[in-house]
């Protein structure tokens, strides 16, 4: 299984957080971004360093600095926006990738309506950010797409995850590594992850 359900005190409780009915739009914004740090450091913990040379205050010092591959955030529009500047904090150079996806209700798939893609995608790490793994529709559409670009390494960031959503990418795409701050009980009839946190887009931008 390539699922990692991060167990960090801080994430346990600023999840606890966001689950509260009564939570303002402005606390939830900022603890989804917050979360995101979190797990980012969790899904960059084994990247690579190089030793190098540089000049100190009392003379010649051996650093580290990140080597090799390149990270691109790749926020799923528009919920994934909820947690792009918390990656970002991190990883300040980052380039971002952005994906729109909308549910086509004949077909039910995931139709693209936006893909603003960074170049040499085969020489970067892509973290895909998306608050809800619910079906894993959105996920798995993303993660082809990225494929098809040259991507082959990577990873995913989402708040919460369904059972239902993490099987699914798991069976298509079991390279893609997936962290998370809950896997939570399962879908409801509306595709709603219970106890899940409602609807993360909306209550992001306060729309709901
Ligand atoms: N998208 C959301 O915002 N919430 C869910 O529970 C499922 C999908």
């Amino acid at each position: 299984m390539k699922i990692r359900e991060i167990q960090h005190p801080l994430i346990r409780h600023k999840l606890g957080l966001m689950r509260r009915n009564d939570i303002s739009t402005k606390n939830f914004r900022e603890l989804a971004q917050e979360i995101a740090a979190l797990l980012t450091y969790e899904a960059t913990k084994d990247m690579p360093v190089e030793t190098h040379t540089i000049q100190g205050w009392c003379g010649n010092v051996d650093v580290e600095k990140l080597a090799g591959k390149k990270i691109t955030v790749v926020p799923i529009l528009r919920a994934g926006l909820g947690m792009l500047d918390g990656v970002l904090s991190l990883i300040p150079s980052a380039r971002v990738s952005m994906i729109g996806l909308v549910r086509n209700e004949e077909t039910l798939e995931a139709d693209t309506y936006m893909e603003k893609l960074v170049g040499e995608l085969n020489q970067r790490r892509a973290l895909i950010v998306d608050p809800m793994l619910a079906t894993g529709g959105s996920m798995i559409a993303t993660i082809e797409l990225l494929k098809r670009a040259g991507a082959h390494e990577i990873r995913a960031l989402v708040l919460v995850a369904a059972p239902e959503g993490i099987k699914r990418v798991n069976a298509l795409h079991p390279d893609v590594e997936i962290f998370t701050a809950s896997v939570d009980e399962r879908l409801n009839e509306q595709g709603y992850i219970i106890p899940g946190l409602g609807d993360a887009g909306d209550k992001i931008f306060g729309t709901r």
